[in-house]
């Protein structure tokens, strides 16, 4: 089967992060999306709760697993038996860093895991894990960033209701 991982830390999950594992989805018969379980990093959300934001964003595909993992990414990877990573790249910024990992990731499996890089949609490109974390801590608008009911988790994290400004927004899409 073929079949590849898509890790990161999914501190939430946004809606680039989700057109990503749709395509990725289409490419490969199984996709499992991965949280990476960091203990040196403060997330806003648990492991689990990552990891459930992620089933239910993707519920709706049926060769789409989420699982999480810790330590390093090559040692899953072996143990799952992936031989591909999937991750979004937004902008040239991005490469530096990808491709720090990608390399590093190549050398400690001995090129047994391979990166494959897609580029995100444009009209995400701007779009961040920490960016949705700020924008939200200030009470700012993430509908555009996040799906309805990660935006309503994210506010709750904040202690902000904006219950009434998502009834408002449902209450124009449906004009
Ligand atoms: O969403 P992120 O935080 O950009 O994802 C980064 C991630 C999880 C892909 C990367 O940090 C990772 O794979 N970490 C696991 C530890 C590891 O394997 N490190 C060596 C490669 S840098």
């Amino acid at each position: 089967m073929n079949k590849a991982v898509y890790p990161g830390s999914f501190d939430p999950m946004t809606l680039g992060h989700l057109d990503i594992i749709k395509r990725a989805s289409k490419i490969f018969d199984e996709l499992t999306v991965s949280v990476l379980d960091n203990h040196s990093k403060t997330p806003l959300f648990s492991v689990d709760e990552r990891v459930n934001i992620l089933k239910e964003a993707t519920k709706d595909i049926p060769n789409v697993k989420v699982e999480s993992f810790s330590g390093l990414l090559v040692d899953y990877a072996r143990e799952k038996d992936f031989k591909v990573s999937i991750r979004g790249l937004r902008a040239i910024t991005d490469l530096e860093y990808e491709l720090q990992i990608a390399q590093t990731n190549r050398m400690l499996s001995s090129g047994a895991l391979d990166t494959l890089f897609l580029t995100t949609a444009a009209e995400y490109s701007y779009l961040s894990s920490s960016g949705v974390k700020e924008i939200a801590s200030f009470g700012g608008d993430i509908l555009g960033c996040v799906p309805r009911f990660v935006a309503d988790l994210v506010y709750a994290k904040y202690g902000i209701d904006k219950h009434d400004d998502l009834a408002g927004e449902v209450h124009n899409e449906q004009k």
